[in-house]
């Protein structure tokens, strides 16, 4: 039985239609704007709009007229970011136009404006071709991202090498106007074929930025398009850029092309993947956004938390086995030194998605959750629907389970794991078996 109308609670929408990219994370005159890629005529990808929703708690999401739409300069407008400068709020998002594919296709970067941060105004291409060194393609040049530094604004680009594969760019302007290149900030190739949507903070030292098309290195990630991090330190004057490894920010099957707000370090996510089926289309509505995560630097490692806002429902002591009827909101468990745990949830007759400890690393299984998705991704992993997480044995373990309709969002101990699920509408059993000195459950509802 399907009911039309069902949408996830507390998870962004586009409504109806499609949706992918968070794009243009931003505060502004006091609230919380998100931009997001939509077409809203169909539940696929389509000439890209700029969907946008404003918040003021980062929960409650209040949707405002598109934001941009395609015309004649724009045959979609594509990801990018927001920034308050000199009063107003700007967008950079990257014009495409089609000119019968191949070769002519173009992608270039533009700016739009507003003064209420509703109504926005194009102002047309401000890193064309021409400012784009020639050793780059201009096909596949997308996804601004500025920030400022010493009044000067500066944006990274993903770009790719002619014959060649990702590359991320820096350009700098002092009037948002007239860019500059400034440098190809790593200067070797991506292991994916393209680098797309690279996000820098510098109050945290985190790059964030996903690959597409990248071979599996091991178990590491295993989505055909993966997102990554690394931390350390991007000099825009010296164009030295000292960063560690890089890791993986999400361990789950649905995650792509987050971006983290100007000035607030919490982040957002697309909760979906490419190339794979998405069954919520009978419903209408295809993607949605991640909850935001408050991000952390914790003994020199990032740390992923679920920051919407929530109620504690109530609080129980649950070592050993619990059972309970949870179908959205928030559980936390937290364990003190933990020896076993195995969770079914979206429980119904012999379906549910399992999250348990198996061998020393996290396991989730959505195999037997609901509804079959199918990707493209053929080693034994994915063949199986699972998904690992490594597990860090310490005194205490902090557990999140962030549950809507059609999702998990699973936080241990600052990483993260998030896929999509397609279970009953009704299906609401939580089971769980725990081996801890101590272990206790709050329930949150959102
Ligand atoms: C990432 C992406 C971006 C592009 C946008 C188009 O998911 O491919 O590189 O700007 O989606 O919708």
């Amino acid at each position: 039985m399907s009911d039309l109308n069902l949408r996830p609670k507390f998870h962004i929408t586009g409504g109806k239609g499609w949706i992918n990219d968070p794009n243009g994370l931003v505060k502004f005159n006091g609230e919380y704007h998100v931009f997001f890629q939509y077409y809203l005529h169909n539940v696929y990808w389509g000439p890209m709009h700029w969907g946008h929703v404003v918040s003021s708690d980062l929960t409650n999401w209040k949707h405002l007229p598109v934001a941009l739409a395609p015309d004649e300069q724009d045959d979609g407008c594509f990801s990018g970011t927001a920034v308050v400068w000199k009063g107003k709020l700007w967008l950079m998002y990257t014009s495409f136009k089609e000119n019968g594919g191949g070769d002519n296709v173009r992608q270039l970067q533009a700016v739009a404006s507003s003064e209420d941060g509703v109504n926005f105004t194009k102002h047309g291409i401000v890193i064309g071709e021409k400012d784009l060194p020639s050793e780059y393609s201009p096909c596949d040049f997308r996804d601004p991202k500025i920030f400022i530094e010493d009044d000067v604004l500066y944006c990274l680009v993903a770009a790719r090498k002619i014959n060649g594969r990702g590359r991320i760019l820096l350009f700098s302007s002092k009037d948002m106007f007239n860019w500059k290149f400034e440098c190809d900030v790593f200067g070797s190739d991506s292991g994916g074929i393209m680098i797309e949507c690279p996000d820098y903070n510098k109050g945290l030292g985190l790059l964030t930025y996903c690959e597409q098309f990248q071979p599996a290195q091991g178990s590491k990630h295993l989505n055909i398009h993966s997102t990554f991090y690394r931390l350390g330190k991007l000099d825009c004057k010296t164009h030295k850029a000292e960063f560690g490894e890089s890791e993986i920010l999400d361990y789950g099957f649905d995650f792509y092309a987050a971006q983290i707000f100007k000035d607030t370090p919490v982040m957002i996510g697309w909760l979906n993947m490419w190339d794979r089926n998405i069954p919520s289309e009978k419903y209408g509505f295809a993607g949605m956004l991640t909850v935001p995560r408050k991000l952390e630097i914790k003994d020199g490692k990032l740390w992923q938390t679920p920051a919407v806002y929530s109620t504690l429902l109530y609080e129980k002591a649950v070592n050993g086995n619990y059972k309970d009827s949870i179908k959205t909101g928030i559980v936390k468990i937290t364990a003190e030194n933990l020896k076993a745990f195995k969770l079914s949830l979206r429980k119904k007759n012999s379906t549910s998605a399992d999250f348990c400890l198996k061998n020393g690393e996290w396991v989730f299984d959505r195999s037997h959750s609901g509804e079959e998705i199918k990707g493209k991704e053929v080693d034994a992993d994915s063949l199986a629907g699972i998904r690992r997480m490594p597990f860090e044995k310490g005194e205490k373990t902090e557990i999140y389970i962030v549950m809507d309709e059609f999702s998990v969002e699973l936080f241990v101990d600052g990483k993260a794991l998030s896929s999509t699920i397609y279970p009953d509408a009704d299906a609401d059993g939580f089971e769980l078996e725990t081996e801890a000195d101590k272990c206790i459950l709050q329930r949150f509802e959102v």
